[in-house]
C-alpha cells in the first residue's frame, strides 16, 4: 500500500519537477538517517543520487585533519573565482554563504558540483531550490581537479577543521 502511494508520488512529481515545482516534496519513508537531508530528492528522480551529486568524483580521500597547503591554494583561488558571489559567513551574497557548507554536502557533491556545475543544477533539487532564492544561474568557473580540491579544503578550514 505505502508502495503504491510512494510510486503515485513519484510519477507526479516528475511532472511538475520538469516545471521548477521544487516546493512540491513528496513525504516518504526513508531509513537512513545520514540521507535524511536528501530524501525527497532520491525519490523524485531515483537516477541521480543526492548524496553524490553527478561527475567524475566518486570517491574523495579527506583525512581528519586539515592540508594546509591545499587550504591556501583553495583560498587562493576562491579569492578569485569565487569571493564575488559568496562570502564565507551564512551570508548570502549572489549565491549562498559558504559557512557550514562542508557540514550541509560531501566532499564528492562539492567537487563534483563545482567542477560539473551546469549539469548539476539541471539535476539536483537542492541546487534548483536555491536557484529558485537566487535567481542567478552558477557559473560554471572551469577550475582544476586540485583547484576544486583546495576550494573544499578551505571549505573545511573555514568551518574549524584544524
Ligand atoms: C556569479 C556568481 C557565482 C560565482 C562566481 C560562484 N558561485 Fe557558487 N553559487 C552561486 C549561486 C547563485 C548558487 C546557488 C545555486 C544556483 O543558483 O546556481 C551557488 C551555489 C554554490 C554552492 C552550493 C552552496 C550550498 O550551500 O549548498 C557551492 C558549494 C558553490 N556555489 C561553490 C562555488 C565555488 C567553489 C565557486 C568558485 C570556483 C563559485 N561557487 C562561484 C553563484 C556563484
Amino acid at each position: 500500500m505505502k508502495k503504491l502511494f510512494v510510486l503515485i508520488v513519484i510519477a507526479g512529481t516528475f511532472f511538475v519537477y520538469s516545471c521548477g515545482g521544487s516546493e512540491n516534496k513528496p513525504v516518504v519513508a526513508e531509513n537512513d538517517a545520514t540521507a535524511s537531508q536528501n530524501s525527497e530528492a532520491s525519490k523524485e528522480n531515483p537516477a541521480y543520487d543526492p548524496e553524490r551529486g553527478k561527475g567524475k568524483f566518486t570517491h574523495v580521500d579527506v583525512s581528519d585533519k586539515l592540508d594546509p597547503a591545499m587550504a591556501k591554494t583553495g583560498e587562493k583561488v576562491a579569492g578569485l573565482k569565487c569571493s564575488g558571489c559568496h562570502r564565507m559567513t551564512d551570508e548570502k551574497l549572489v549565491g549562498p554563504g559558504w559557512k557550514g557548507v562542508s557540514e550541509r554536502h560531501k566532499p564528492e557533491w562539492i567537487m563534483n558540483f563545482i567542477t560539473n556545475t551546469d549539469e548539476m543544477i539541471d539535476k539536483d533539487p537542492k541546487l534548483q531550490a536555491q536557484l529558485e532564492l537566487c535567481l542567478v544561474r552558477m557559473p560554471n568557473q572551469s577550475l582544476t581537479d586540485e583547484d576544486a580540491r583546495g576550494i573544499y579544503e578551505f571549505m573545511r578550514k573555514n568551518d574549524g577543521v584544524k
